[in-house]
């Protein structure tokens, strides 16, 4: 398969198909996801409560990996809005994903600046390295690979996200190993210089 430029930009993943979940299983916030929401949003007015979707879909991924339709009401509920607006948030936004994804998401960005310093050839040793095509998940469910828009460190191209919180940079085909393997045997600690956020259990 060809990744450039055939593959549409996020197809089956994000806002460019308007994918509504499976209504999936059953969804709560765990009590300190529910009470860190509930603590975020006494910084807004009682009235803008919304302002703490992102926040709490950021909750539901770290809890069950993507957002289903039985998050989006559940996250509704606790907001105080309508389900619509929680899903016009989720397909929006690139960084929410309506299907099962790896716990590691590696997303190469294959704007411009990456495209021309060789985004493409990383994708494919990534693909080959896994056994995946773009879009898919390990079968140990461990990696997913998707190509993205420019992740706003052009001057170090190529550059791999992985989770939405570490930019790997300047990357070449030859070193996708390594990152796999690093993740692979030390997690997201194995991203030196990347920004360490939390690693999803
Ligand atoms: S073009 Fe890849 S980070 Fe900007």
């Amino acid at each position: 398969m060809s990744f450039h430029p055939q593959m549409p930009y996020g197809e089956g993943w994000h806002k460019s198909e308007r994918f509504i979940p499976e209504e999936g299983p059953a969804f709560a916030f765990t009590p300190e996801h529910r009470a860190q929401l509930e603590e975020l949003c006494t910084h807004y007015p009682p009235e803008r409560r919304k302002s703490a979707i992102i926040s709490a879909l950021y909750m539901v991924q770290a809890q069950q990996g993507h957002v289903t339709l039985n998050a989006m009401r559940h996250v509704a509920e606790v907001i105080g809005c309508t389900t619509a607006e929680v899903e016009d948030v989720v397909t929006y936004y690139v960084m929410f994903f309506t299907r099962p994804v790896g716990k590691y998401v590696l997303q190469v960005c294959r704007t411009l600046s990456c495209a021309l310093n060789g985004a493409e050839k990383v994708t494919a040793a990534l693909c080959k390295h896994l056994h995946v095509q773009p879009n898919e998940t390990t079968a140990d469910g461990l990696f997913t690979v998707m190509e993205f828009e420019c992740l706003g460190a052009c001057d170090r191209a190529p550059v791999i996200m992985v989770n939405n919180e570490h930019w790997h940079e300047c990357q070449q085909p030859e070193d996708v190993p390594a990152l796999i393997e690093g993740l692979r045997t030390r997690g997201l600690a194995a991203l030196s210089g990347c920004h360490l956020v939390k690693e999803r259990t």
